[in-house]
């Protein structure tokens, strides 16, 4: 699967490496390609990665993940939108200043016949590296569309970093899954639990 993943920082990175390691094809879109390429983990240099602008990211992608600061996205959806349309967009960002935490609306918007999923946003990426406690992986919430290939997809990537994929609903569900970010900011963060935390379902 082709993967545009944006931005290369600690949510893209990981997940970008973890896909690459899984077999797909990553590109990720940056501001300065050059410059990534230069500082690029030899550890990786043997996977199917390349480091491209945005555009050339997009172009042929599958999936595109969604993981630069929030306050990008709309120049990034305002600029390549039409290219978005009939991919799988991952919204990974986390606007906690904003009424809504997340870009989704504003990505249904901008390209009506993508598959829109809310994912990776609700634990911090410590837990992307190591979805492990005691050998049970954590469970990953998440909305989208539920049914399709999109659906088989998402679950798969989600799958590949080591998690457990737990679809809570569609995209109407997607004030949940934020939910559980600030849960988790409340006990990682504010508690000082810690930031590799995670979410256990028992009973499934
Ligand atoms: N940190 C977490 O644990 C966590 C967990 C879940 C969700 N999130 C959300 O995920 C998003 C990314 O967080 P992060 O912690 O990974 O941030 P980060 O480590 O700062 O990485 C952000 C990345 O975005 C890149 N970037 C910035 N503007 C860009 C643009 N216009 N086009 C392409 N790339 C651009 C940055 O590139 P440069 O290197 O060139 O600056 C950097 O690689 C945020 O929205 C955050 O709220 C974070």
């Amino acid at each position: 699967m082709k993967i545009a993943v944006l931005g290369s920082g600690k949510v893209g990175g990981t997940l970008g490496a973890k896909w690459a390691r899984a077999g797909h094809e990553i590109k990720f879109g940056v501001r300065d390609p050059e410059e990534k390429r230069r500082r690029a983990d030899p550890e990786l240099a043997s996977f199917n990665i390349l480091y491209l602008t945005v555009a050339e990211a997009i172009r042929d992608a599958d999936v595109i993940l969604f993981a630069v600061p929030t306050s990008e996205v709309a120049g990034i959806i305002a600029t390549h939108g039409s290219q978005l349309d009939y991919k799988i967009l991952i919204d990974a960002t986390n606007d906690f200043r904003a009424d809504q935490m997340s870009k989704v609306k504003e990505l249904v918007a901008a390209a009506p016949s993508a598959k829109v999923f809310r994912a990776f946003n609700s634990l911090g990426w410590e837990n992307f590296e190591q979805p492990l406690f005691d050998g049970v992986p954590a469970d990953l919430f998440y909305c989208g569309p539920k049914k399709g290939d999109a659906s088989v997809t998402m679950q798969a990537l989600i799958e590949e970093i080591g998690l457990r994929p737990i679809q809570i609903g569609d995209l109407d569900q997607v004030a949940i899954v934020d939910s559980i970010v600030r849960l988790w900011f409340s006990l990682a963060v504010d508690l000082g639990l810690g930031r590799h935390l995670a979410f256990k379902t028992l009973g499934i």
